[in-house]
């Protein structure tokens, strides 16, 4: 309701020039005055200027690139947006656990400890994207590693076709442009029976941030321009609604192996028992890498991949 309400309030004021009363406003959003007004000193107090007068209010400027749930029209109920947070997986966890839908999405502006892969931090400065987003995917428990085969490989498309960058997949779910990191994922999943049935995405991409990571780059570094974080988020979301019908078919893992940075490459995998180096040779239907070296062939589930020589090399 009180989301609705302030994007009522942009939308009204947006679509016109001069000031419009407080009256007015109250009487088209069936409010009060008061609340109308506490409602304009809320969003004056986030950064949007709104020149307040006698004869009412009107929009000065909106901040830039701001991911609040009433820049979401139509499925504002679904974004809980948070300025700072420790990590977007534990809110959506919470917000999983009490039932919330399908499709509710958990963004941060910052995160105070973002998780990344393996135990390790994801450092989250204000300007990338970091959100997570609740699935349902029931998805048949040997094949769980489609979901983000399907994930990375819906960013990389939503990356090469919005903005043609030249985005690859590295084992397991990292997108690189060149050799640099550009964005991240993890699941936190949940199964029934032999079925995935819930699974939270969360994702973190280097937007307009500049990581002060090795290895890793943002896009607007890449671009050389800022980018629309929201614009983003839409196209990416779209494009994963269209991989997500496609998990149990066998196209999903060809598409991301014609888009792997790792086959064809010399990889060193660490994984829990120990490190395996040789040269990645293929992923297989669940999204294993099959490692080759002195004609041994491994299959390697999980692992921190390392590429270590180039491209068919
Ligand atoms: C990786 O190590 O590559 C995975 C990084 C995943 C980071 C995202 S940011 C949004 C979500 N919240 C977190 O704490 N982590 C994920």
């Amino acid at each position: 309701m009180e989301v609705r309400i302030k994007g009522s309030i942009l939308s009204l004021l947006s679509t016109s020039l001069d000031f419009v009363s407080g009256e007015a406003m109250s009487r088209v959003l069936g409010v009060s005055r008061v609340s109308v007004w506490k409602h304009v000193q809320n969003l004056r107090a986030l950064g949007y200027a709104i020149e307040v007068s006698a004869k009412g209010y009107r929009l000065e400027k909106v901040p830039a690139d701001m991911l609040f749930p009433w820049e979401f029209p139509g499925m504002e109920s679904k974004v809980h947006f948070f300025g700072e947070v420790d990590s977007t997986m534990t809110v959506a966890r919470k917000l999983a656990d009490e039932g919330h839908a399908r499709g509710t999405l958990v963004i941060a502006e910052k995160q105070l400890a973002g998780r990344g892969r393996d135990g390790r931090s994801w450092v989250s400065e204000s300007g990338g994207l970091y959100f997570t987003i609740l699935l349902a995917p029931k998805v048949p428990l040997p094949l769980g590693g489609r979901i983000l085969i399907g994930a990375s490989l819906a960013l990389a498309r939503t990356l090469r076709g919005k903005y043609g960058l030249q985005a690859q997949l590295k084992w397991p779910n990292d997108v690189l442009i060149g050799d640099k990191k550009v964005a991240g994922m993890l699941a936190d999943t949940q199964t029934e029976s032999d079925l995935i049935s819930r699974c939270n995405l969360g994702i973190g991409i280097n937007v307009n941030n500049r990581p002060d990571v090795p290895d890793s780059y943002s896009l607007a570094e890449l671009l050389g321009r800022s980018v629309s974080r929201k614009d983003l988020l839409l196209s990416f979301l779209e494009e994963l609604e269209r991989t997500m019908d496609r998990y149990t078919r066998e196209d999903l893992v060809s598409e991301w192996k014609s888009l792997s940075s790792t086959v064809g490459r010399r990889v060193k995998i660490a994984t829990p028992r120990g490190s395996v180096t040789g040269k990645a040779v293929d992923v297989d239907s669940t999204g294993a890498l099959v490692v080759e070296e002195g004609g041994r062939r491994q299959i390697l589930y999980y692992g921190d991949c390392h590429h270590i020589g180039r491209q068919g090399t």
